[in-house]
């Protein structure tokens, strides 16, 4: 059953015109007042354990407690064990849930728009990004679309990435030899999330857990997921993304049902000495990408994890999401929060008035082309996109 689930390999149908062309330039049509937008509002979660089993629960929720400066962030390399998805994973943990929710309470979840948070922030970005590329697949079904990414076309864009290895190695083998690898690289963002998380609340937490923890084995294989509820414009959206943990205890719903959740983002880059005003630039066009994946999902707090070039922890530094905007803003003016939602809500819009019978059509932006183009690409069908699972539950008599 699988096997009908996955999409062929990526043709540019060249006789097909695009249903859309979204042209990204100029954005002064987007600058001013931001759209109104709702505060995400969580309606479900998930998690998934140490082998990265679906669990419906709070299990590998994490709270922050402050690692120690001048940790080595590549100790422990050789016992990385990696979580890859070597299968297209779909929508398919984020519809478990929603039908589960409907099971529960009886009524249809319902929006414009359902996805992971990780297509919003591609799409949110863009139009300060000149390089950003992506390739997505979107359904209609029962009034909702549903927008997942195309699995197969990611894959290899990072098997092409120049900059990975065995490529590297053969054509630049000093830079290699010189630098820690992409997989060192992304072992310290996992590192720097076991310094910086304990599994209960750190007054709970013993001493000798918390000195430990240097020595944890590092594994992305557990998660904890959000769901929200979201709006951009009179678009309704949900997403589902991961958090990386609470800054202090969820509050109680019995007593304010409403109140924020205190979900941090943990992040790690490179701090360069002497920062240099090319340095700075980059910082702030990397702060857009944690705002943006952070305020999609009304992650309070984004947590910053300073490191050498070589991996050392320098410094850590803990910002409010919502006045990243405001520091670029007075900084290097590289982005603009209200051009990125504005944008967004434009976009939607667009693609409510496109996609509006059955079938599979592909969201497309190739790099420095400056335009999304949105064609159909199957008449009939939802693609890979909704789980035969959640297509029977909503079938259901
Ligand atoms: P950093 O972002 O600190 O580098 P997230 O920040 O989204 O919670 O992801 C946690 C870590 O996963 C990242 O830490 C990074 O190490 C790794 N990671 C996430 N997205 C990645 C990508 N596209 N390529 C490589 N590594 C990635
Ligand atoms: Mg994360
Ligand atoms: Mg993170």
């Amino acid at each position: 059953p699988e096997a009908t689930r996955s999409s062929a390999p990526f043709n540019r149908p060249s006789t097909t015109l695009p249903q859309l062309r979204f042209p990204i330039q100029p954005l002064q049509r987007f600058q001013g007042a931001s759209a109104s937008i709702k505060r995400p509002r969580e309606i479900a979660h998930f998690s998934y354990n140490e082998d990265h089993e679906y669990r419906e629960d709070e299990s590998s929720i994490q709270y922050y407690c402050e690692p120690c400066i001048g940790a080595n962030l590549c100790d422990g390399f050789d016992t990385f064990n990696r979580y890859e998805e070597k299968e297209d994973p779909h929508l398919d943990s984020l519809l478990k849930t929603l039908a589960s929710k409907e099971k529960r309470e009886g009524v249809k979840v319902d929006a414009d728009f359902v996805t992971w948070r990780g297509m919003m922030t591609r799409i949110m970005t863009a139009p300060f990004d000149m390089f950003a590329s992506f390739e997505m697949f979107a359904t209609l079904h029962q009034g909702t679309i549903y927008i997942e990414e195309d699995f197969q076309a990611k894959a290899a864009e990072i098997a092409s990435d120049s900059r990975n290895p065995p490529n590297n190695r053969r054509n630049y083998p000093r830079y290699y030899n010189q630098n820690p690898s992409r997989e060192m690289m992304t072992y310290w963002g996992y590192k720097f999330e076991t310094l910086s998380l304990t599994p209960d609340t750190p007054a709970s937490t013993s001493r000798e857990f918390l000195e430990n923890r240097q020595n944890t084995v590092v594994s992305n294989h557990a998660q904890h997921c959000s769901i929200v509820r979201t709006a951009f414009g009179s678009n309704t959206v949900i997403l589902g993304g991961e958090v990386d943990g609470l800054w202090e205890p969820k509050p109680d719903p019995s007593k304010n049902p409403d109140a924020p959740i205190p979900w941090i983002e943990l992040k790690t880059t490179e701090l360069a000495d002497p920062m240099t005003d090319r340095d700075i630039l980059k910082y702030e066009r990397k702060l857009l990408k944690f705002w943006a994946q952070s305020f999609l999902l009304g992650v309070a707090k984004v947590i910053v994890g300073f490191r050498s070039a070589q991996g050392i922890l320098r410094s850590v530094e803990m910002y409010e999401t919502n006045q990243i905007p405001g520091m670029v803003r007075r900084g290097t003016r590289c982005w603009d929060g209200n051009t990125c939602i504005n944008f967004t809500t434009a976009f939607l819009g667009k693609l409510k008035e496109i996609v509006t019978e059955e079938g599979v059509y592909r969201i497309s932006l190739r790099k420095k082309a400056g335009v999304i183009e949105v064609w159909k690409e199957k008449e009939e069908g939802t693609g890979g996109i909704l789980s035969k699972e959640f297509l029977n539950w909503r079938a259901r008599k």
